[in-house]
């Protein structure tokens, strides 16, 4: 089995360069996808709370029947729960539903606070989601004090902007160990990762093979994976264009966190470290970015947090 690189936090703590994203993977299908890759080889499993799935998740764990101290888990915190008096619990319920006594990593998962409580999404009565004004740098605050507690090894953001993660720098204890954000070559989010890169903050990316299935598609947007220069590429090097577009991440020390369910796409897409893009051919990809987001979260067809104070997609990056 071949190993698979890490990258390396401003703690000193180290994370495997590939992990398995769970976001859109079925109750049902998600277990045995955990279970498959612990047994392919990964080490890095990317889950969250609002994905509904983190039960079954903490199946696939057990049943991956790898130590505890050879995983890396991330989880992330749900926007219903940034009031500083709701971090710890939501934590803490994250972990009885994996199955686990500590995580690897927990991020905000989006700056945008939602009204406290246990419905997910809250909604006023013409259907748009109930915000709460909750400043993200005491949801900082909150999460800082879960490391101190032992419950969590490192801390992070999502979705947050450089002048979101700024402030974080500049009034925070702890530094971010991450930015997890949408990346792949249609939007390579190239100035953000400068920004993060100068302050050794690692980018994770979300989505990096494009998110095919995220279920807002629309039928006529561009297919990464169709693209006839990276399946060129890909049969150049005789790889999958899936195999392509995640190498170029992991070669410049962006981690990637392809969401799969499927035995032999899981396998592949840990099957990265055998080839090296040139870099004629990593210039090709770069110039793919036309720098617009597929993922837009979007609630029954409406824009979800578009109108939120803190909503982070307002800015260049
Ligand atoms: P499946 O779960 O059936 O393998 P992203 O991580 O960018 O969100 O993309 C996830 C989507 O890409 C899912 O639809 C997943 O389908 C599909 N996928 C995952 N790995 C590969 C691969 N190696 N080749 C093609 N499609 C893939």
């Amino acid at each position: 089995m071949a190993s698979v690189p890490s990258v390396t936090f401003s703690n000193n703590l180290t994370m495997p360069i590939v992990g398995l994203g769970t976001w859109k993977s079925k109750p049902g299908e998600v277990q045995t996808a955990v279970e498959t890759a612990i047994k392919a080889g990964y080490r890095h499993i990317d889950c969250a709370a609002v994905y509904g799935n983190e039960q079954e998740v903490g199946e696939g764990i057990r049943n991956g029947g790898v130590d505890r101290a050879e995983l890396f888990i991330t989880s992330k915190l749900w926007n219903t729960k940034h009031h500083p008096e709701d971090v710890e619990g939501a934590c803490r319920q994250t972990l009885k539903d994996l199955g686990l006594d500590y995580l690897d990593l927990y991020l905000i998962h989006w700056p945008t606070a939602f009204e406290r409580g246990d419905d997910k999404f809250p909604k006023n009565e013409d259907g748009t989601v109930r915000f709460a004004m909750i400043p993200p740098m005491e949801t900082w605050l909150a999460m800082e004090k879960l490391v101190e507690k032992g419950l969590v090894r490192s801390v992070g953001l999502s979705n947050f902007n450089s002048e979101q993660i700024a402030e974080i720098l500049a009034k925070g204890k702890i530094k971010p160990a991450t930015n997890q954000v949408e990346c792949h070559p249609h939007f390579g989010q190239h100035n953000l990762i400068q920004f993060c890169k100068e302050r050794n903050i690692v980018i994770t990316a979300y989505s990096p093979l494009g998110s095919p299935d995220r279920p807002w598609a629309k039928p006529d947007d561009p297919q990464l994976l169709d693209d006839p220069k990276i399946k060129e590429m890909a049969a150049k090097y005789g790889k999958s264009p899936a195999q392509v577009v995640l190498r170029w991440q992991t070669q410049r020390g962006v981690v990637v966190i392809p969401k799969s369910v499927n035995k032999d796409r899981i396998a592949q897409n840990l099957d990265l470290f055998n080839f090296t893009l040139s870099e004629d051919d990593v210039k090709v990809i770069n110039a793919f970015d036309h720098n617009t987001r597929l993922i837009v979260p979007v609630l029954d067809g409406k824009p979800r947090d578009a109108a939120h104070p803190h909503y982070p997609f307002n800015i260049p990056f």
